[in-house]
């Protein structure tokens, strides 16, 4: 019957019929991104006739909804964009310290850093960036009105929407919290428990989205909602400032490029460390038969592990706001630079952190951050990774606003050699300043082949955005996985400082354990690294990958 049928079918039709049915693939446009009902919104979009970038906007708003652990208005991020004919640009919208803000804020008088100051306090907040990047986006490449992208994002705050497994998990487990560090507001809060099929309804977002959809960027740095958040700024005697918001605009850079085997890697420069870490890496391996080594194999771990070491005992001193420190991009990219850094990598034995650079370290466990991949039916692309920094930020709402503050000013160094909650170090470059951005791992990527679109990549995850963002291209480039498996691929990660592996469950097979331990590398089994969300331009159209680790939705048409 089957048979039959296709027989009458042209064969055009067939071969593409079989194809989005095993494969996945589709011809028009894709998003990913972490939340199904924000996908769906950006689908929608792209079904309307808007670009990539009209559909990264109605997706940044929809997770600020959706997925408030890490989407949304209050806080900041970085735009990758491709367009149809290799066109390449960034936009920077990373918060940025307030005018009150000074290099020891975060200190005692004994010159230690206050515990948590930095993270869950009115003070942790650093100026969002994430209205003006879409507004800023939107009026240099969106085709559709502002309004249209807006209003999807205030039906879901208004009419409500269903709540997942996970989700409902995560906010009766910060409940707690939530209520100790928002007293007398019940901002996703209920006394009964929250279950999956739950509806939240966000009326005060609604409101507030409102007046960005009516005034752009006035809509939120001027008038109601600015009053609000200086108000509440006020409440925990924290920094931001009407002129604070006022001053704010985010900055169109030049993206930073680099080739690994022919593949041309277009990615995030400074702020974010992550565009020129990622580079590193990939020059670091490259003359090695990885290919050969195979998946997560011993020798792959090592030499991994070794480039990871060394390039993020870089990250602590090299990197910072390049409008307030010259970051020394081209020496950091130079092939002998890289070369010299690994000429003491050994396969006698694991090179010790401290023999590297010296350091501390403290924990680090958060990684919320959030990731979407979108390309058009004209082949535009857009990599956006946007954030609060912790999970639902300072966990503080904008009373009468309903969204969450960011506090992001732990991304700076607090003080030289102190780890901040990512165990990350960094020194000078990274200071807190007024008016500067704090230093960044988001590594919104777009991989090019022959002169063509090949992949849009991105993921959350602190300081193990850079290394997942590393793995994923790897999986596909050298490991043949595809989309979704190099997504769903087990990862593991080092940052010099612990000097450990961190490895998730089933990232590495007992020999290669065994074998790894014997060389002197510690292994730390953690929970999930990352939540990438990429696409993969084929030969039979776009392929999506969805982190399993999360709700995360890829739609495609
Ligand atoms: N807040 C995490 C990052 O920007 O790297």
């Amino acid at each position: 019957m089957i048979l039959a049928a296709l027989f009458f079918v042209p064969l055009g039709c067939v071969q593409k019929r079989l194809v989005t049915n095993t494969r996945g693939g589709y011809y028009n446009g894709m998003v990913v991104c972490a939340y199904p009902d924000a996908a769906k919104v950006g689908i929608d979009i792209l079904k309307k006739g808007g670009n990539a970038v009209d559909a990264a906007v109605a997706v940044q708003f929809a997770l600020a909804v959706s997925y408030p652990d890490a989407g949304n208005i209050g806080g900041g991020g970085f735009m990758v964009y491709r367009s149809k004919t290799g066109e390449t640009n960034t936009l920077d919208f990373r918060e940025k310290g307030p005018a009150g803000a000074s290099a020891n804020m975060y200190l005692d008088a004994a010159g230690n850093v206050i515990p948590n100051m930095s993270l869950y306090t009115h003070k942790a907040s650093g100026v969002p960036g994430s209205v003006d990047g879409m507004v800023q986006a939107h009026q240099k490449y969106g085709k559709i009105k502002w309004a249209d992208l807006v209003q999807p994002a205030i039906d879901l705050a208004r009419n409500g929407f269903k709540i997942t497994k996970p989700f409902a998990y995560e906010l009766n487990h910060l409940k707690a919290q939530i209520e100790k560090l928002n007293p007398g507001k019940t901002y996703l809060i209920k006394d009964a428990e929250w279950h999956e099929g739950d509806i939240l309804v966000q009326e005060d977002l609604a409101k507030t989205l409102e007046q960005i959809r009516d005034k752009g960027r006035e809509g939120f740095y001027d008038g109601i909602v600015a009053d609000q958040i200086v108000a509440e700024i006020k409440t925990g005697d924290g920094l931001i400032s009407k002129a604070d918001l006022q001053n704010y605009h985010s900055v169109w850079r030049k993206a930073v490029i680099g080739n690994y085997k022919g593949y041309k890697i277009i990615t995030m420069p400074p702020p974010s460390s992550g565009g020129i870490a990622l580079l590193q890496l990939l020059q670091s391996v490259e003359k090695y038969p990885l290919k050969r080594w195979g998946y997560n194999q011993d020798s792959t771990v090592r030499l991994i592990v070794e480039a990871e070491r060394r390039v993020y005992a870089d990250r602590s001193k090299y990197f910072g706001d390049p409008d307030f420190y010259k970051v020394p991009v081209d020496s950091l990219l130079k092939p002998a630079y890289i070369s010299s850094r690994m000429s003491n990598f050994s396969w006698d034995a694991a090179t010790p952190s401290s023999s590297i650079q010296p350091g501390t370290f403290a924990g680090y466990e958060s990684d919320q951050t959030t990731h979407y991949s979108i390309v058009d039916h004209e082949g535009n692309a857009v990599s956006i990774t946007t954030t609060l920094n912790d999970s639902y930020g300072s966990k503080i709402f904008v009373k009468g606003a309903g969204f969450l503050l960011n506090n992001e000013m732990d991304d700076f160094s607090s003080k030289p050699g102190v780890p901040n909650m990512y165990g990350l170090v960094g020194g000078k470059a990274n200071s807190i300043q007024p008016g500067k951005r704090m230093l960044s791992s988001m590594t919104p990527t777009i991989v090019e082949k022959d002169g063509k679109l090949f992949m849009v990549v991105g993921t959350p995850g602190g300081s193990t955005i850079i290394t997942s963002v590393f793995q994923t291209i790897i999986n596909v480039i050298e490991f043949g996985q595809d989309m979704q498996q190099a997504v769903a691929s087990k990862r593991f990660h080092h940052q010099w400082l612990p000097d450990e592996i961190a490895a998730e469950k089933g990232a590495l097979d007992s020999l290669t354990t065994i074998k790894l331990q014997s060389k002197g590398y510690k292994i730390n089994n953690r929970r999930g690294i990352g939540r990438v969300d990429a696409i993969l331009k084929t030969t039979q159209g776009y392929q999506g990958g969805a982190d399993p680790r999360g709700d995360d939705t890829k739609l495609g048409y």
